[in-house]
């Protein structure tokens, strides 16, 4: 365990991206591009008083209508809420940004409170709308902003679920929810019983998730009479969903959409981020006033790119007046106020450099300028190695048009693709896949057992996975003991879809209690759900560092990741400390939070929670037992060469250099590969060869 580590106290830094911010350089606002006026109003909503709480409407309520009815959607409301009435399955496209996350679920809420859809709401079930989002960021910023929209207060009449956090109450009757998070719902609740309408939103990304719940719900509406189901999407595969749903009918809402330039490079950047920097300091110094949006691929990328472009803003800055700017990550681990940021309407020229979230989740306004650099992380699965991994890879035709497309919003707009206008032609695909036939689907399986599909080879996807990745992952479950020889779900694949985790670390949870170390498991489990605890700013990679190897157990990263946890919770978790030792507070906030949870679940399920003394020699030796029996798949073997082999697959691979050992091990388990130069395993734990044989693994 670690020892209380007393560190000098690194120098808070303030405003590391704050630009010369000059408060009297006020834009103008968007004009909203013509649409409807306020003296095309819907009376129903124009009441002193709000109609969901009786309160008096805020003055924030009134400004923010004005702008939701200049929305392409609003036009549409009445045909929206007609051809409603005669279907029990709807599909509506929209451009992106025409307001149909926000806009749809409000109209259906109020539609079915005034009764407009009897045969909802005959039975006495209490009015639920819900809206799924394929991400988490936009289920929380989405539902956050229709609360405002509707003048109540978040997590009251409006809600969101996502994993591990519930902002909901008995009042919720609008909830938006990760698509995952719904269908985790159908394995206690088949029919959806709770919901009167479903709205599954963003269905042109077509996630693992999404497409499950087009299957489950298409089964349900024969069954739900008084249940509606709303297929909405942005780009165009618009017939498929319809073909899909029986001929539901469909409605189109035009864009609002001005033209967009769009160049291309004339030769192929060997660098995309610097050429993506380069390109945003051009537009800075060439081109007119307007926000700047640019697509990156992940997290660190984009906080490194963030750093440099702020470099290059300061010299221009040297050399011309280029007027207040601010630089804004957006990825989904960002801190939520940080996400929240972008949407703020701020006096400085913004430049958002974010993963596709803003391809077509989010919707910034303001935004004049795109820089594509044509990737980003995607992922791909290999059945034969059984590998799942993100690898940053070419968009598709689809995604650039989207990306360009949000540059043309509130007026015309140039694109700038850093790839040239040939490769565009020959080198990208015409749709990104669908995530379901690049993904691992254990815990796809596992879901569509419990909610008791029998036969899986004839399920109705609207894109089959490959038999052979099906194949995979019923042999994956078979080895944990989820499924018994004639693929059935035995005892421990109940207990397994309980958790809200891969099939792997489920069973890593169940076993723990044989091995006497439960609490350890729940920890490890709990630090390896959330991002990851440890800080390394660039320009204290040596402190970071250093403040890591106090935690260092040589062993192996699960159990380093579980000393910390340990120190933190010896610190009272205290924020302060944390910093200090370069730990991130709200990563390790949210395991705590995780870790409860789960632990909600184990007692639920009579596992018991248990430790081995921390004095016997055992202690670790257990922890590392139960890691195995969870992720025994996971084994790499160290081969004379210094590399190691995956176990199963034969992959060459390597330790990550972020590793806690001290020497190689023969055998080591992890929880991750990664691709990027080289192929590496992330999180690495020593094993010994002597417990595979035991296992028989
Ligand atoms: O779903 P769709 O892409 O059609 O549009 P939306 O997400 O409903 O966004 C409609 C408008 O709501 C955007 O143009 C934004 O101005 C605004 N919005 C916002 O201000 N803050 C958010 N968190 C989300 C949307
Ligand atoms: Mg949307």
């Amino acid at each position: 365990m670690a020892s209380s580590i007393v560190r000098t106290k690194r120098k808070r830094k303030l405003c590391l991206f704050d630009h010369s911010v000059s408060s009297d350089s006020k834009r103008s606002k968007p004009n909203g591009g013509g649409g409807a006026t306020s003296t095309n109003l819907d009376t129903s909503i124009d009441l002193i008083n709000n109609r969901w709480t009786g309160r008096p409407y805020s003055e924030r309520y009134y400004e923010i209508l004005e702008k939701r009815r200049t929305l392409p959607v609003w036009k549409y409301k009445e045909k929206f809420l007609q051809e409603l009435k005669g279907t029990q399955c709807l599909v509506l496209v929209g451009e992106t940004g025409s307001g149909k996350t926000t806009q749809i679920p409000q109209f259906v809420l109020e539609a079915v409170a005034e009764n407009v859809y009897p045969e909802l709401t005959r039975s006495k079930r209490k009015m639920m709308i819900a809206c799924t989002q394929p991400r988490r960021v936009a289920a929380m910023s989405v539902s956050r902003r229709v609360a405002e929209e509707m003048d109540v207060v978040i997590g009251e009449e409006v809600g969101y679920s996502i994993r591990f956090e519930e902002c909901t109450s008995g009042k919720t009757m609008l909830k938006y929810l990760t698509d995952g998070m719904l269908l985790r719902e159908a394995m206690a609740d088949p029919l959806f019983e709770r919901y009167n309408v479903i709205i599954l939103d963003e269905a042109h990304e077509r996630t693992l998730a999404t497409d499950l719940l087009f299957g489950i719900l298409k089964e349900v509406l024969k069954v739900r009479a008084d249940l509606k189901l709303v297929v909405m999407s942005a780009t165009l595969e618009a017939k498929k969903f319809r073909d899909y749903f029986n001929g539901a009918p469909l409605i189109e809402v035009p864009g609002r959409l001005y033209p967009v330039e769009i160049m291309y490079t004339q030769q192929p950047e060997r660098d995309y981020v610097e050429a993506a920097i380069r390109t945003v300091a051009q537009i800075l110094t060439c081109e007119a006033p307007g926000d700047v949006l640019v697509f990156l691929t992940g997290g660190e990328e984009i906080e490194d790119a963030c750093l440099k472009i702020n470099r290059e803003i300061n010299k221009i800055n040297y050399q011309c007046e280029i007027g207040p700017v601010k630089v804004m990550p957006l990825y989904s681990t960002l801190p939520s106020d940080m996400q929240q940021k972008v949407f703020d309407q701020i006096p400085e020229r913004k430049i958002v450099v974010s993963t596709n979230i803003a391809e077509t989740s989010l919707t910034i306004d303001g935004v004049v300028y795109v820089v594509d650099p044509g990737f980003s992380k995607q992922k791909v699965y290999n059945p034969r190695a059984h590998v799942e991994s993100l690898l940053v890879s070419p968009i598709s035709k689809a995604s650039a048009r989207q990306r360009s497309g949000r540059a043309g919003r509130t007026q015309p707009g140039k694109c700038f693709r850093l790839y040239t206008q040939k490769s565009f032609h020959n080198d990208l695909e015409q749709e990104t896949y669908p995530e379901i036939l690049r993904s691992n689907l254990a815990n796809t399986v596992l879901t569509m057992k419990k909610l008791g599909v029998e036969d899986l080879s004839h399920y109705d996807f609207m894109d089959p996975p490959a038999p052979e990745t099906m194949m995979d992952a019923l042999e994956v479950l078979y080895f944990l003991g989820a499924l018994d020889e004639d693929g059935n779900l035995t005892m421990v694949g109940e207990i397994m879809s309980e958790f809200p985790l891969d099939p792997q670390m489920s069973k890593m949870l169940i076993v723990s209690p044989q091995y006497n170390c439960s609490n350890e498991i729940l920890s490890i489990s709990a630090m390896l759900s959330v991002p990851t605890p440890f800080i390394r700013p660039r320009d204290e990679v040596q402190e970071a560092d250093e403040a890591k190897a106090e935690f260092a157990h040589i062993d192996g990263d699960h159990l380093t990741l579980l000393n910390v946890y340990h120190a933190y919770k010896q610190h009272n978790e205290d924020p302060s400390w944390c910093y200090d030792n370069y730990l991130s507070h709200k990563a390790l906030k949210a395991a705590d939070n995780v870790r409860q949870q789960l632990m909600r679940i184990m007692a639920r399920l009579n596992l018991k929670l248990c430790s081995t003394d921390l004095s016997s020699p055992d202690y670790y030796i257990n922890i590392r037992k139960a890691l195995l029996a969870g992720y025994f798949r996971q084994v790499a073997h160290l081969q004379r060469s210094g590399q190691y082999l995956t176990r199963k697959e034969k992959q060459v691979v390597h330790l990550h250099p972020s590793n806690s050992l001290d020497h190689k091990p023969e055998f080591v388990i992890y929880n991750e590969y990664v691709l990027t130069s080289r192929s590496f395993i992330r999180t690495v734990t020593q094993i010994s060869g002597e417990w595979l044989v035991e296992y028989n693994i």
